[in-house]
C-alpha cells in the first residue's frame, strides 16, 4: 500500500482552474481524510505564474495531462532508463531513500522504484489529482509499500515532509514550473546526504515529421511549430549554471531523445492529445486553411490513420552534493530529522561540469 503524507507545505495564493498541461492552478481534494492538514488549506497553495507558460502545479482532474504524462512514461523508457543508470553510476550504492520532485502521475516514482528495490520513495507534488494516480499506479506495479505521497508545495518548505536526507534526489519536467528554481536547487542540495545525487531532466525541443503532418499543407508542422514557440512552447530550460551555483559538483549534461510515431497505438493518442492542447494554443495565430489541416491531422490520428511520428528531445542533469561539505548560501540540512547534520563550514569548490551533448541518443 502506498504511504500518503498529504501536508502542505506551502503557503501561496490561490489557485485557478482550468489551463493546459503547463497552464496552473490547483485545488485540493477530499484526498486522505487522515492527514493533519487539511486539503482545503492545500487548495490556496497554488500558484498563478501568467507571466511565464508552464509554470505552477497542474491543473486538478486535468485526465489528458496525467494520460499524456503516462504516455510518456511508456514511449520514452529508454530516456528514463538512461537517467537512472546515469544515477546509479554516480551513486555507486543503493540507494536507500529517494525523493520525486513534481512526482505528477509517478513517471519517475514507479522507474526509480523498480531499479532501486531497496530503496523508499517520496513523492511530492501540489496536485492531489496527481498523487491519486500516482497511488494506484503504484499499487498496480507493486511497489506501493516502497512509496509515500506527499502533497506539497515545491515553492514551500517541502523538506520538511522528508523523514531523513535522501540518497537520490530526482526532478523530472519540473523545476521550470516552481517560482524560485535557485531556492528548490538550494533545498535539494540540502535534502540530499553528502555525495548524494540529484537527476533533472528537461524538454530540449519537439519535431514532427513529415513536415506537412501529413497534411498535404507544405510546411504545416513547421508553422504549427513556430507558432507553438511564440508562444514558449515546448518549455525548456538549462540548469547547468544554476546547478553549479547551489554548489553541486560535478555536474554532468546529457542530450537524449524518443520518438512517438503514430503507427503505434500509444504513439497515435501521444500525439492526439499533444497536438490538441496545442491547437487551443495557436488557433488565433493559423490561417483558417492551416488550422482546418491540423484539425484534421488531429481526427486522421483518433482514427489510426496518420503515420505522423515526432522527436521529442530531453536533457538531463547529473549533480553531486560533493563528499567534503559544501552549504549553498541561505539553505541548511531541512529536513525532517536531519537538522543534527548541520554545523559544517562553508566551504569554497570548482564546480565542473561534463557537457555530453550528442554523447547519448
Ligand atoms: C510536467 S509534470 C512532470 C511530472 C513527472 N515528474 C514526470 O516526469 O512525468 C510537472 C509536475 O510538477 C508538479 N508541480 C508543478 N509545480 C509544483 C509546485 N510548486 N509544487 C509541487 N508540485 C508542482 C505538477 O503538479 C506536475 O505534476
Amino acid at each position: 500500500m502506498t504511504h500518503t503524507d498529504h501536508t502542505s507545505h506551502g503557503s501561496g495564493p490561490a489557485g485557478l482552474t482550468g489551463g493546459s498541461a503547463e497552464d496552473h492552478g490547483s485545488a485540493g481534494s477530499a484526498h486522505d481524510a487522515s492527514a493533519h492538514v487539511a486539503h482545503g488549506a492545500h487548495a490556496h497553495a497554488a500558484h498563478i505564474h501568467a507571466d511565464r507558460p508552464g509554470h505552477g502545479p497542474a491543473p486538478e482532474g486535468d485526465s489528458d495531462m496525467a494520460e499524456l504524462l503516462d504516455l510518456d512514461a511508456a514511449l520514452g523508457a529508454t530516456v528514463l532508463a538512461d537517467a537512472l543508470d546515469a544515477a546509479a553510476a554516480v551513486l555507486g550504492t543503493e540507494p536507500r531513500s529517494i525523493v520525486d520532485l513534481g512526482a505528477g502521475t509517478g513517471t519517475g516514482t514507479l522507474a526509480l522504484a523498480g531499479r532501486f528495490p531497496q530503496a523508499h520513495v517520496h513523492s511530492l507534488d501540489a496536485t492531489a489529482s496527481m498523487l491519486d494516480h500516482l497511488t494506484a499506479s503504484a499499487a498496480t506495479a507493486g511497489v506501493g509499500d516502497r512509496v509515500t505521497t506527499h502533497l506539497t508545495d515545491l515553492d514551500g518548505d517541502w523538506p520538511a515532509v522528508l523523514p531523513e536526507q535522501v540518497d537520490l534526489a530526482w526532478a523530472a519536467l519540473s523545476l521550470h514550473h516552481v517560482r524560485e528554481p535557485a531556492r528548490v536547487l538550494r533545498q535539494a542540495y540540502g535534502a540530499l546526504r553528502p555525495g548524494g545525487v540529484l537527476i533533472v531532466t528537461e524538454m530540449s525541443g519537439a519535431r514532427f515529421e513529415p513536415s506537412d503532418l501529413g497534411s498535404a499543407r507544405d510546411g504545416l508542422g513547421d508553422r504549427v511549430t513556430a507558432a507553438l514557440a511564440a508562444h514558449g512552447y515546448p518549455v525548456t530550460a538549462e540548469w547547468t549554471t544554476a546547478l553549479g551555483e547551489a554548489c553541486f559538483a560535478p555536474v554532468e549534461r546529457h542530450e537524449m531523445s524518443f520518438e512517438a510515431s503514430a503507427t503505434t497505438a500509444e504513439g497515435a493518442r501521444y500525439l492526439a492529445i499533444q497536438l490538441s492542447r496545442n491547437r487551443d494554443r495557436i488557433a488565433d495565430d493559423l490561417s483558417a486553411d492551416d488550422l482546418a489541416a491540423l484539425d484534421a491531422v488531429i481526427l486522421a490520428l483518433g482514427a489510426g490513420t496518420s503515420e505522423v511520428r515526432t522527436v521529442s528531445g530531453r536533457v538531463v542533469w547529473v549533480a553531486v552534493r560533493p563528499l567534503d561539505e559544501v552549504r549553498p548560501p541561505g539553505e541548511g540540512e531541512q529536513t525532517g530529522r536531519a537538522a543534527a547534520d548541520a554545523g559544517a563550514p562553508n566551504v569554497s569548490v570548482d564546480h565542473p561540469v561534463t557537457d555530453r551533448e550528442g554523447a547519448d541518443r
